[in-house]
């Protein structure tokens, strides 16, 4: 199949054509996810709780981050594979940020990288973008400044919203190749899908948003804690897993496993 690149955005957008986007952090799964036709794949920062039992994004760092974006990387025929940059990893200013995304794109081979923040970002994404390196924008909801936004709330909801219509006409004109809508009011992620010329991916933004991304483990059942209500859970794989592994155990402790089929004879027939 032929590799998913930053001008098949624009096309997909101007075709009306939604872009499907998840989360992966290892080779695996994104073997599973490119070969369902999957677009993009995002090696977020997601991964400090997903993979690493963190209870927010911030403790991940860009050395525990680029293994996994390579595993990603090395799975995909076609996806375009898509790296966060950690919270700490950029915020200094551009030349941290051309850094960091240097790296990521050096050390773990990805096509693209990914920051938070829309006015405040403006050069970073921008400096980025000048050294080839597409960027993918993050505004709405940012998970990285939970703090500074006092917890995990709607963001643009009465006036606030022209903040986030400045957020988003920020990154496009610092040439951001896409922007993640995160918890923003579905009517305004709407307006800002039309307004944009890039393409909106949409998480908790409702159904007008260009594409949609969710985090793989909560789409598909393997998280523990509870998930937000704009994750639809389309398969319940800790169910799978549990039934599998007591399984495993219970014939094990039975010697029902191996059976001689599959264990080796003495001689060879
Ligand atoms: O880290 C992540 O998984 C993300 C997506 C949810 C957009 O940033
Ligand atoms: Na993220």
């Amino acid at each position: 199949p032929k590799r998913v690149r930053i001008r098949h955005f624009q096309a997909a957008k101007a075709a009306g054509e939604r872009i499907t986007a998840l989360t992966s952090y290892d080779a695996m799964t994104a073997a599973v996810f490119d070969e369902a036709g999957i677009d993009v794949l995002l090696v977020g920062d997601s991964a400090a709780t997903t993979v690493l039992g963190e209870t927010s994004t911030l403790p991940v760092t860009v050395d525990e981050l680029i293994p996994m974006a390579r595993s990603v990387a090395r799975g995909v025929s076609r996806a375009l594979v898509v790296a966060d940059l950690p919270f700490g990893s950029y915020e200094r200013g551009p030349e941290q940020a051309l850094d960091t995304a240097v790296r990521f794109m050096k050390e773990a081979g990805v096509q693209a990288v990914k920051l938070e923040g829309g006015v405040r970002s403006h050069a970073t994404i921008k400096r980025i973008v000048e050294a080839g390196i597409p960027v993918m924008a993050h505004i709405g909801y940012t998970p990285q400044s939970e703090h500074g936004l006092g917890g995990h709330v709607v963001q643009g909801r009465g006036d606030s919203a022209e903040r986030v219509r400045a957020d988003a006409r920020a990154v496009q004109d610092a040439g951001a190749f896409s922007v993640v809508l995160e918890m923003v009011p579905a009517v305004l992620a709407a307006e800002i899908t039309r307004e944009l010329a890039i393409p909106t991916i949409g998480i908790g933004a409702g159904a007008e948003c260009d594409g949609q991304i969710l985090v793989w483990t909560d789409a598909m059942g393997l998280g523990t804690g509870r998930v937000p209500r704009f994750v639809r859970k389309y398969a319940d794989l800790r169910t799978t897993l549990l039934d599998a592994a007591s399984a495993y155990r219970d014939e094990v402790k039975s010697g029902a496993f191996p059976s001689a089929a599959e264990s080796f004879e003495d001689q060879t027939s």
